[in-house]
């Protein structure tokens, strides 16, 4: 199976909200992958943080594809507005979809890639009659609803097993991790079989730190 590149994804609720543009000529300069856009509506998780014209003020800067988290309960009513974007990838968490692979068909109707999102709880077996209609897993390695949080430990473990699951079953899809990818935790997460990196407040946006240098080191370590 050919090995899939590694890949980094800024988590944007983590950014300095006032120098925002300043950021993103960063990422565009450093190459980032994706941007990953956290969307929470305060009932699946206890709180807000950016909405659909954030999306559309990225997408019209870069074309750096957007890696959008929904956190949020009828993920199917949003799709259409979240989808519409160029090369998006929209996940959602199937506990909150009455239909999760109508959902997935839903998004993969406007030409977006489908993902599911799996808080710490659920394993990887919920959701096996979805994974060969899928292409991204984001394991969620702290509970959804914050940035800031610590590794819930028994996740690498999922990692493990969903990375076994698609050398096992020809599955085709990215396996991301999402929450406190330090850089302690990274080598675990990549050792575990982690593709894609949200990369957060535990690593790039570290206070303090540079952050041109923190996603060279970052890509470094990945390499
Ligand atoms: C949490 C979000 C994460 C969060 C990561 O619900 O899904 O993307 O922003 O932040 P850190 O890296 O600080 O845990
Ligand atoms: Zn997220």
């Amino acid at each position: 199976m050919k090995k899939k590149k590694l890949k980094i994804a800024p988590s944007m609720m983590c950014v300095d909200f006032l120098n925002i543009k300043e950021t993103l000529d960063i990422f565009i300069k450093e190459k980032v992958d994706y941007l990953h856009i956290d969307i929470m509506d305060g009932h699946y998780v206890p709180n807000f943080t950016l909405g659909i014209d954030f999306c559309r003020a990225l997408s019209s800067y870069t074309d750096i594809p957007l890696d959008i988290h929904l956190m949020i309960e009828n993920p199917e009513q949003y799709v259409p507005q979240f989808a519409q974007f160029k090369n998006a990838i929209v996940s959602f968490h199937p506990e909150t979809s009455y239909h999760p692979l109508r959902t997935i068909q839903l998004i993969k109707s406007y030409s977006a890639k489908a993902g599911i999102a799996l808080e710490p709880s659920m394993p990887i077996q919920n959701v096996e009659y979805l994974l060969h209609d899928i292409d991204m897993v984001s394991i969620m390695t702290v509970n959804p609803g914050y940035s800031g949080q610590k590794l819930v430990p028994q996740t690498i473990e999922k990692i493990r097993k969903t990375s076994e699951y698609i050398f096992k079953n020809g599955c085709h899809f990215e396996i991301e991790v999402d929450g406190n990818v330090s850089w302690e935790n990274l080598p675990l997460m990549l050792e575990a079989g982690s593709e894609v990196f949200v990369a957060g407040t535990s690593s790039i946006f570290e206070e303090n730190g540079d952050l041109s240098a923190n996603i060279r080191r970052f890509r470094s370590i990945l390499t």
